[in-house]
C-alpha cells in the first residue's frame, strides 16, 4: 500500500472505530406503552426464567409439563447460550433451541429470548482478545466470568450483530417467541482502552462547542490541567492519589451510561427492523447507579426488573424493596414493567449470601412486585444450576426435580392469577408523592462522597418509607419526568442541578407544589462545578433560607429540635439555615450552632419549600417531616401501618386494587376505610382486616350497589 492508501485506511478504521453502533443500523423507535397483560395473550405473565441447554433433552417434556402444572405460561431463554448458537464465527445452530421451544410451546408456554451478548464465546474471545474491557490500571481483563467486553470494541459490535442478525431472520416468524430481552444487565465494568478513550474524546467534542469551551466549564486551569487538543483529554484511569478532575468524572459517569443505552439501541434497532411484530425489553437492576435507567429505557418498549429482595438488609427491608420496584416503573414513564428475575430461593455463588427464608416469604415478594406496577411475574431461575458459578443460587426446584415447598408455593400462586389478572387489567400505580433521583447527583457522590457515612440511597429510604408507611404510594422521577401530576417531590441532596431541572423545580412549586430539599442541595452545576451564589445556591429563593456556615460530621452526632417539638438525633451532616423568608421547623440541639435552623418550611407562589439541613436516623423524624408536607399539600395521611406490615394501590377508574402484605410471622390489624372485596375469595372483607403471618390479601371496591 502507499502512504495515501495507508493514510485512507487508518482514517477509516478510525472512522469505524469513533462511530456510535447505532449508526450503522436502520434508526427505530419503541412501541407506544405496551399492554403487557394483552401481549402474552390476555394472560398475566407468570413464568421461569429456563436453561434447556443446561439439562439432558430427556428431562425437557417432564419440566414443561410440572410448569404448566404450576400455572406458569412464559419463559425466558437463551440469554447466555451464544455458544450453543454460534459454535463457531459464522456458524448458527437453532436446532436445539428450535425443540426446546416445540416442548414448551406445546405446554401452552410462550417465549422471550435473550440475545446472548453477555456472555462472548470463548472462541470469539481467542479470536479478538481486544474484546474483553481493560480496568482503571490499563489491565485488560482476562477470558472468564461474563459481562467482560468493551461497548465500543469494533470486533465485538460486529460480532453483536451477527448473532442478533442471525436469531432475529430465524425467530422473526415464530409464534411461541413474543419478544427480546437484550443482553442481561448493562451497566459494567466502565472500560479504560484506547478505543474507550477516543470514544470519550468524540462524546465530548459533540456536547462542547470548542474545547476552550470544555476547559471553562471543567475548570481545567485547576492544577493547569488545561487541554490544547482534544486527544489530550484522558479517562478517570488510575492516577497519582486516585483524584480527577470532579467534571472529568462526572462527564465519564454520563459518557459510559450513554454508551450502554447505545448499544442497547443497537440492538434494539436490529430487532425492530427485523421483527417490527416482537416486543424488546432490558432486564435491569433496581437502584444499581452506574447507568442512568431513565436514558437508557428510552431505547427498548418496555421495562424488565431482576427482583431479588433478598440482598436488602436495611431496616425495614420491604421498603427497600418497594423503592427499587418503583425506581423501575419511574425509569420509563410510570409504564407498568415485567419482573424478568423474581427471587425463588437462597442466593450464592462463592458462599451462600443469605439464609433461607420462610418460603411463604418469596410469594409475598412476587405480589409485592405485582402491587407496584408488574404485569408479570418471571421466577430466576426453574431449577438450580448443577454447574458453575451458581450452584448455590436457589431456584424453584433443586438439582433433584423434587416438587418442594418453593414449587407448591410457586404454583399455588400460579392457580392464583386467573382473577388477579382480572383484577389487575388495566390497572397502573398512581401517586400524589414523587421522590426525585438524581443521576448526576449519585455520581458525582461517587466521585466525592462528602463524608464516611454519607449515603444518599439511604436518604431516598427514608423518606420513602415515611410516606409508605402513611400508606401513600410513591413513584420515582428522574430531572426528566414529568412533574405535574404531584402535589410533593422530595428531592434529597440534589447535590447537581443544571438550569431546566431548576427551573422546573420552581414551576412545580409557583404552581403549588410542595417540594422537600435536604442538605448539600444546589451546590454544583451541570459541570460538577461549585456555584458561586449564596447555598443553597438556585434554591435559595425557594427555600427562603440561607447558609453561610455548614458542618460535615465524620464522627459526632447533633440533635435536632423539632419538628414537632421531639428532640432527634442528627448525624452526617448539618447546614446550618439563616431563614430570609422561612419558618424555622427545627433547630440544631447542641455546640456553636445551637439554637440556629436545621430545617425550614418556606411559602413561596402557591407552593411550600421545606429545607432539611441534616439527616436522622429517626424513622419519626421523617414521619414528621411528611406530615408536615401533606398538611402544606392538603393531603391526607392515613394512620401508620403496623411495622412488617405494607399497603399499596393500584387504580384503574373508580376502581382501587389495594394490596396488603404482611413480611412478618406475626399476625396484624389494618382499619381500612370502607369494606373492599376479596379478590381471590370473591368476599366481602370487614374494614378492620387480620392479616396472618406472611399472608397477603388483594382486595377491590365493591361492584357498585343497585340503586
Ligand atoms: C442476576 C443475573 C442472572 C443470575 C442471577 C443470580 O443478576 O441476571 O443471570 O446471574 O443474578 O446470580
Amino acid at each position: 500500500m502507499n502512504n495515501k492508501l495507508i493514510g485512507g485506511f487508518f482514517v477509516a478504521v478510525a472512522a469505524f472505530i469513533l462511530m456510535p453502533a447505532s449508526a450503522w443500523t436502520q434508526q427505530t423507535a419503541p412501541k407506544p406503552p405496551l399492554d403487557l397483560i394483552q401481549w402474552n395473550d390476555g394472560k398475566l405473565i407468570y413464568g421461569v426464567d429456563y436453561y434447556p441447554e443446561h439439562w439432558d433433552e430427556s428431562q425437557w417434556a417432564k419440566d414443561a409439563e410440572m410448569m404448566q402444572a404450576a400455572g406458569i405460561n412464559f419463559v425466558r431463554l437463551a440469554e447466555f447460550a451464544w455458544v450453543k448458537l454460534e459454535t463457531a464465527e459464522g456458524r448458527f445452530d437453532f436446532a436445539w433451541l428450535d425443540r426446546a421451544l416445540k416442548v414448551l410451546n406445546g405446554h401452552g408456554i410462550r417465549a422471550v429470548l435473550g440475545t446472548p451478548t453477555a456472555s462472548p464465546p470463548a472462541w470469539l474471545m481467542a479470536k479478538y482478545p481486544d474484546i474483553a474491557a481493560t480496568n482503571e490500571e490499563g489491565i485488560r481483563y482476562r477470558y472468564g466470568s461474563r459481562r467482560n467486553y468493551c461497548l465500543h470494541n469494533p470486533n465485538f459490535i460486529a460480532a453483536t450483530r451477527r448473532i442478533v442478525t442471525a436469531m432475529a431472520e430465524h425467530y422473526k416468524n415464530h409464534p411461541g417467541v413474543i419478544g427480546w430481552q437484550i443482553d442481561n444487565e448493562l451497566g459494567d465494568p466502565p472500560c479504560y482502552d484506547a478505543v474507550c478513550q477516543a470514544a470519550f474524546q468524540k462524546w465530548c467534542k459533540a456536547k462542547y462547542p470548542s474545547l476552550e469551551a470544555l476547559n471553562q466549564a471543567w475548570g481545567t486551569i485547576f492544577w493547569g490541567h488545561t487541554y490544547g487538543a482534544w486527544s489530550e483529554i484522558p479517562l478517570p484511569w488510575n492516577t497519582l492519589f486516585q483524584v480527577h478532575s470532579p467534571s472529568l468524572a462526572l462527564d465519564y459517569h454520563r459518557f459510559f451510561s450513554d454508551a450502554s443505552r447505545d448499544y442497547l439501541k443497537f440492538q434494539a434497532d436490529i430487532l425492530r427492523a427485523m421483527t417490527p411484530d416482537k416486543s424488546i425489553t432490558h432486564n435491569e437492576m433496581g437502584m444499581f447507579d452506574q447507568v442512568d435507567y431513565s436514558q437508557m429505557n428510552t431505547a427498548i418498549d418496555f421495562v424488565s426488573f431482576d427482583n431479588y429482595p433478598m440482598f436488602n438488609k436495611d431496616y425495614a427491608s420491604y421498603f427497600q424493596a418497594g423503592l427499587a420496584l418503583d425506581l423501575m416503573r419511574g425509569s420509563k414513564a410510570n409504564q407498568n414493567f415485567l419482573i424478568m428475575e423474581e427471587q425463588a430461593g437462597m442466593p450464592g455463588w462463592k458462599s451462600y449470601w443469605a439464609g433461607n427464608a420462610p418460603v411463604a416469604l418469596y410469594r409475598v415478594w412476587a405480589y409485592q412486585a405485582l402491587a407496584h406496577g408488574a404485569d408479570g411475574i418471571c421466577y430466576f431461575r426453574w431449577r438450580t444450576s448443577r454447574y458453575g458459578t451458581e450452584q448455590y443460587w436457589h431456584g424453584i426446584l433443586d438439582q433433584d426435580s423434587y416438587p418442594n415447598p418453593r414449587y407448591a408455593t410457586v404454583a399455588r400462586m400460579g392457580q392464583e392469577m386467573p382473577q388477579v389478572t382480572a383484577a389487575l387489567r388495566g390497572s397502573k400505580v398512581v401517586s400524589a408523592v414523587g421522590l426525585l433521583v438524581s443521576p448526576d447527583s449519585r455520581w458525582a457522590f461517587h466521585i466525592q462522597p462528602l463524608v464516611k457515612n454519607f449515603d444518599y440511597d439511604r436518604q431516598l429510604r427514608l423518606y420513602y418509607a415515611a410516606f409508605r408507611r402513611a400508606r401513600m404510594n410513591v413513584d420515582v422521577l428522574f430531572p426528566s419526568s414529568d412533574f405535574s401530576a404531584y402535589k410533593i417531590i422530595v428531592a434529597p441532596s440534589l447535590f447537581v442541578v443544571d438550569k431546566a431541572l431548576a427551573a422546573k423545580l420552581v414551576t412545580f412549586v409557583q404552581e403549588g407544589g410542595t417540594l422537600v430539599l435536604s442538605y448539600r442541595s444546589g451546590v454544583k452545576d451541570a459541570h460538577n462545578v461549585v456555584t458561586q451564589q449564596t447555598l443553597p445556591g438556585p434554591f435559595a429563593e425557594l427555600a427562603g433560607a440561607a447558609i453561610h456556615e455548614y458542618d460535615p460530621q465524620v464522627d459526632q452526632e447533633q440533635t435536632v429540635v423539632g419538628p414537632g417539638y421531639s428532640r432527634f438525633p442528627a448525624q452526617v451532616w448539618f447546614d446550618v439555615l439563616e431563614p430570609t423568608t422561612a419558618q424555622v421547623l427545627a433547630t440544631y440541639g447542641k455546640g456553636s450552632y445551637a439554637g440556629k435552623a436545621a430545617a425550614t418550611a418556606n411559602t413561596y407562589g402557591n407552593g411550600t419549600v421545606i429545607y432539611v439541613g441534616t439527616e436522622s436516623p429517626s424513622p419519626v423524624f421523617y414521619e414528621r417531616l411528611a406530615a408536615r408536607a401533606a398538611q402544606a399539600a392538603k393531603l391526607r395521611l392515613a394512620e401508620t401501618l403496623p411495622e412488617g406490615v405494607e399497603l399499596a394501590v393500584r387504580e384503574n377508574g373508580d376502581k382501587k386494587i389495594i394490596f396488603l402484605l404482611n413480611y412478618t410471622e406475626n399476625a396484624h390489624e389494618v382499619s381500612l376505610d370502607q369494606d373492599y372485596q376479596n379478590v381471590l375469595t370473591g368476599k366481602t372483607e370487614p374494614q378492620k382486616v387480620v392479616l396472618g403471618p406472611f399472608e397477603v390479601r388483594v382486595l377491590t371496591n365493591p361492584p357498585p350497589q343497585g340503586p
